[in-house]
């Protein structure tokens, strides 16, 4: 069975012990889902926890709709801002063009900053990983240097920040989300809820008519005024807290999720027949559950915890 949602209960009753599941689970919000998925003896493959390598390019589902969100998030914020985007020089007077700032540079952040370039809007973005300043440069972007500590996690993300390192930077942060027609937020934790980047105050002090769209909606928010699901206006700015934006995209969101999804189930055959290989780094990293096991120390953790 292949999906995009995880599936319910009553789903996972339904399948035939030995049948494979790829999709994703999002086992740290569905306990009971991968609980189910195990003593149903199904074996699971989690999308979201394939491998951040080379070889698994193709199957990295994450990727390709946060490519998507990116993509969308700008364009959001175009038809809300009652502004243009670039510089146009024409009889009637020049227009400058819009600034926008991004915050968060991993693949959302990335595929925004290449749109809003693209619309030609004076694009400044920020991440908590230094690494990321030659792609922003790259895209014709300036890289927002904060006198703040790196904040580099494992495999290319970003480690947990203290409280008092957010505090720290929605201080110095402040000043350019002010001067901002618009805003994009992508900035993620994995596994945790999205940072406060931006408080109510700073929001108040942007120009009436400015946007920000919220990427983190879904997981807390980047705003503090968020609302997920919904667009909310404090002060004459819009917050969008747009949730799943890749559904807004169905094409393409779905052209590149099945071609993610078709090389990971294909990657699993041998011969005709699935054949799975543990000590596959991308089988092992992403398969949940196996023949009545919890074969991932992730989601064994999960439940334990679960249990406690
Ligand atoms: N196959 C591959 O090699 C591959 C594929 C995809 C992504 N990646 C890498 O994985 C990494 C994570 O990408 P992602 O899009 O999943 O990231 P993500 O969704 O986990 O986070 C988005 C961004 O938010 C940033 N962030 C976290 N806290 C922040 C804060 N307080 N202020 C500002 N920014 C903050 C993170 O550093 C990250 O760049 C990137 O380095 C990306 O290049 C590699």
């Amino acid at each position: 069975m292949l999906k995009v949602q995880p599936p319910s209960i009553d789903e996972v009753a339904a399948l035939k012990p030995g049948a494979i599941l790829i999709s994703f689970l999002q086992p740290s919000a569905h306990a009971d889902v991968v609980k189910a998925l195990a003593s149903q003896k199904v074996t699971a493959f989690s999308l979201e926890l394939v491998p951040r390598i080379s070889r698994a390019q193709s199957m990295d589902a994450l990727s390709s709709q946060a490519g998507v969100s990116g993509y969308k998030s700008v364009l959001l914020a175009a038809n809300r801002l009652g502004k243009f985007f670039p510089l146009l020089i024409t009889a009637a007077g020049t227009v400058t063009p819009a600034r926008v700032l991004v915050l968060g540079v991993g693949v959302a952040g990335l595929q925004a900053i290449a749109t809003a370039r693209r619309l030609g809007a004076v694009v400044e973005a920020y991440d908590v990983r230094p690494a990321v300043k030659d792609e922003v440069k790259s895209l014709g972007a300036t890289f927002v240097e904060l006198p703040l500590e790196a904040q580099e996690g494992q495999g290319g993300y970003a480690a947990q920040q203290s409280e008092e390192f957010l505090r720290r930077q929605r201080e110095l942060i402040g000043d350019h989300v002010a001067t901002a027609d618009v805003v994009i937020t992508t900035a993620a934790v994995p596994g945790r809820r999205a940072p406060t980047l931006v408080t109510r105050d700073m929001v108040v002090r942007m120009r009436p008519g400015s946007v920000i769209v919220d990427l983190a909606a879904d997981t807390g928010g980047n705003v503090e005024v968020t609302k997920p699901g919904e667009a909310i206006v404090l002060n004459g700015v819009t917050i969008d807290g747009s949730r799943n934006l890749a559904t807004t995209m169905p094409v393409h969101a779905s052209q590149l999720f099945s071609r993610n999804v078709s090389t990971l189930l294909l990657s699993l055959v041998k011969d005709g027949q699935v054949k799975l290989d543990f000590s596959d780094e991308i089988v092992k990293g992403c398969c949940l559950t196996n023949a009545g096991e919890l074969v991932h120390p992730q989601a064994k953790a999960l439940l334990e915890t679960s249990k406690a």
